[in-house]
């Protein structure tokens, strides 16, 4: 059996405070990633989306249970550029230019680039729109942009796995689809894996092999829906009864969780989730 890309067992985590009960952002939550899938997560705000992705990327340490990314611990995977994150909030450093911000990784620890071609960063930067603002500083950026240059930046490590939170959120429609486009292109040319965190059911289910979808309180994996759909996943093929069935099942598991958290009845919208 080959080594999953991303392999979470019974991690869990809980925030401490001095002034508040603590909060069990995870239960113990078991997920596994195999190499080469676009996977989603989708889940009420506060389930623990960002934690689990925080814990894959070896920012923070579980409290129980094991993470691996590629069969290592996360923080060598990081460390060798295996694996590459867009945070929900674009953390750009203000004193650098945009290019310069995209290349900074490929400026750091260049032994661990040996044997790879890193894409021509100036020409990903054009690719996302951001050709006239290459040179400017982050703080003189729109929201919108600066998310952009921070997707670049995570796309120019040319990591095997990519883990993305929120990275469209600050988009208007079209650019948003622009770059669903383009990390669709580059997650086949890398054959990478990623996780990504998203609000939008279309896109979760546009973009991904499978789609996980979490609770809160504790956060946990309620289930994971197998996306079924032929690739290109082409506006038509949005538009079609297949693509919304998907629609109708993931948004009645949502709302499932939703109403657990808020202790209301289950409700029923239309169709039956299998
Ligand atoms: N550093 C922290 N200290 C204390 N509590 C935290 C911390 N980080 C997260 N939490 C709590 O853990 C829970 C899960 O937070 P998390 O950021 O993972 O949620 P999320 O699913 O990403 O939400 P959103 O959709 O709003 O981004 C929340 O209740 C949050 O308040
Ligand atoms: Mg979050």
């Amino acid at each position: 059996m080959s080594v999953p890309a991303i392999a979470v067992r019974g991690a869990s985590r809980v925030y401490a405070s001095a002034d508040r009960a603590p909060v069990e952002a995870l239960g113990a939550v078991d997920l596994t990633v195999d190499r080469g899938r676009f996977v989603s997560v989708i889940g009420p705000s506060g389930c623990g989306k960002s934690t689990l992705l925080r814990l894959v990327a070896g920012l923070e340490s579980p409290d129980t249970g094991s993470i691996e990314v590629g069969g290592e611990p996360p923080e060598r995977a990081a460390a060798a550029k295996r694996l590459g994150l867009v945070p929900q909030r674009p953390a750009l450093l203000p004193w650098l230019s945009v290019l310069k911000n995209v290349t900074l990784p490929a400026r750091m620890n260049r032994r661990a680039d040996r044997g790879r071609t890193l894409p021509d960063a100036a020409e990903l930067l054009r690719k996302a729109g951001l050709g006239e603002a290459m040179h400017v500083l982050p703080g003189e950026l729109s929201g919108g942009m600066q998310q952009r240059a921070a997707i670049v930046r995570a796309f120019g490590l040319h990591p095997d796995v990519l883990l993305m939170d929120e990275p469209f959120s600050a988009l208007d429609e079209f650019t948003r689809e622009a770059l669903q486009e383009q990390l669709l292109d580059l997650w086949e040319e890398l054959r990478a894996t990623v996780l990504f965190v998203t609000h939008s059911i279309s896109e979760a289910i546009r973009l991904s092999d499978q789609v996980v979808v979490m609770a809160a309180r504790p956060g946990r994996i309620l289930e994971v829906v197998d996306i079924d759909l032929p690739r290109p996943r082409t506006q038509d093929l949005v538009l079609s009864p297949d693509f919304h069935d998907y629609e109708v099942v993931v948004r009645q598991y949502l709302r499932d969780a939703f109403d657990h958290e808020h202790q209301l009845p289950r409700r029923r919208d239309g169709g039956d989730p299998r």
